[in-house]
């Protein structure tokens, strides 16, 4: 039988015109390999792996990946777009993440994104990931940062910022203008 009228599902993955994995993260990818029982199994670690040199993945990424495990890479698109810690276009050297749930909503997140946005020359408006044009700061709206108590809470990058107010926020983007 054949199906008309089906809409293709859309390839949200970009291209990275210098791709390139570098023999130290390929060899520390096959040793990751080897803690399964199924080549399979490692493909989120890959990710994670891939994700951490390159701060993003790519159309690529997902190949080589693919190739690595002996998958289609449909098998790690899958993935990909079902869990939403994987970036999928690339970020500034510095992630501000803002979150927008409610205790960090209460305790003024919305005028707090404005700030950060307002001071990096981004839209406050914008929700999702922007990056400044030089690529030093991403600005980004998030989901509960687990740190409730300290609302409004702020991650840079690995670190946790909580009780955040504009001038901390400004003391934040200052150190690393
Ligand atoms: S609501 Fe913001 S950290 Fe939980």
């Amino acid at each position: 039988m054949k199906v008309t009228g089906l809409t293709p599902i859309p390839n949200v993955l970009r291209p990275q015109g210098n791709f390139v994995v570098p023999p130290a993260l390929a060899a520390e990818i096959d040793e990751v390999i080897t803690h399964y029982p199924v080549k399979r199994s490692a493909s989120l670690m890959l990710l994670h792996a891939m994700q951490e040199h390159f701060g993003w993945i790519s159309q690529e990424a997902v190949e080589w990946i693919a190739r690595k495990l002996e998958l289609p890479p449909i098998n790690i698109y899958e993935l990909l777009t079902f869990y939403p810690m994987f970036r999928l276009q690339p970020a500034g050297k510095y992630q501000i993440k803002v979150c927008r749930t409610l205790s960090c909503a209460l305790a003024g997140s919305q005028k707090l994104h404005e700030h950060f946005c307002t001071r990096l020359g981004l839209d406050p408006h914008q929700h999702e990931i922007q990056t400044t044009p030089d690529g030093r700061f991403s600005v980004e709206f998030v989901e509960c940062l687990a740190g409730c108590g300290g609302a409004p809470v702020v991650m840079c990058n690995d670190e946790f910022h909580e009780n955040v107010n504009p001038a901390k926020a400004d003391a934040m983007m200052t150190k690393r203008e």
